[in-house]
């Protein structure tokens, strides 16, 4: 993948697809630290022993249309090849929890991307779902969630066309005030 964006784009899809009501995102960068960290959280169907000791296999997935799920594997191995690490954690019924973290200064951590496009995306597909989408760097921290933006709209979708472009500033301006967003 070559932009960690787009592996927070396909880790919150698989929870999408997982019938999750509530999906977590959290972003961490901290140059101080030297580690980008991602942190996807939801509570959707979860995966049994079996399944979750198969998942990091790239050629394990309940996909019909392809024989391999790549979007796991992928990630844990952008995460160790960078000197970070991979977890996943996962119960039936309960939920699922992805944890990557990459060396911020290694030359082959993969720059973060358009995460303000990824989470919009996201949510300008699945509506009903609440995201709640952290950003922290070593300037401070960040935090959405779209449970307290359909409060404030009332009777406007959060899908509209003006909510979305509005979003993405939202998202953008506070990135640029805590300097997120640009490794
Ligand atoms: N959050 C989750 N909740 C429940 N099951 C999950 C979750 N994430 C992954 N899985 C299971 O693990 C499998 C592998 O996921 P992975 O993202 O690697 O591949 P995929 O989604 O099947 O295909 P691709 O990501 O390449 O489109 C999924 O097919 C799904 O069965
Ligand atoms: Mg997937």
């Amino acid at each position: 993948m070559k932009e960690l964006s787009l592996n927070i784009l396909d880790i919150a899809n698989n929870s999408v697809k997982a019938k999750a009501g509530v999906i977590e995102i959290d972003v961490s960068e901290s140059e101080n630290a030297d580690i980008v960290s991602i942190d996807i959280t939801d509570d959707g169907c979860g995966m049994d022993e079996h399944m979750l000791a198969k998942v990091t296999d790239p050629f394990v997935t309940t996909r019909t249309t392809r024989k391999v799920g790549l979007g796991i594997p992928l990630l844990r191995q952008q995460a160790i090849d960078t000197d970070g690490h991979f977890k996943i954690s996962s119960q039936p019924g309960k939920g699922t929890k992805v944890h990557a973290d990459f060396r911020l200064t290694h030359l082959d951590r993969p720059p973060i991307g358009d995460v303000a496009s990824t989470v919009v995306s996201l949510i300008f597909a699945s509506p009903d779902i609440r995201f709640l989408y952290k950003h922290k760097t070593d300037k401070g921290e960040f935090m959405l969630d779209t449970q307290e933006v359909k409060e404030q709209l009332g009777d406007i979708p959060l899908n509209e066309p003006e909510v979305i472009t509005w979003l993405t500033e939202y998202i953008n301006e506070n990135l640029q005030s805590i300097e997120g967003g640009k490794i």
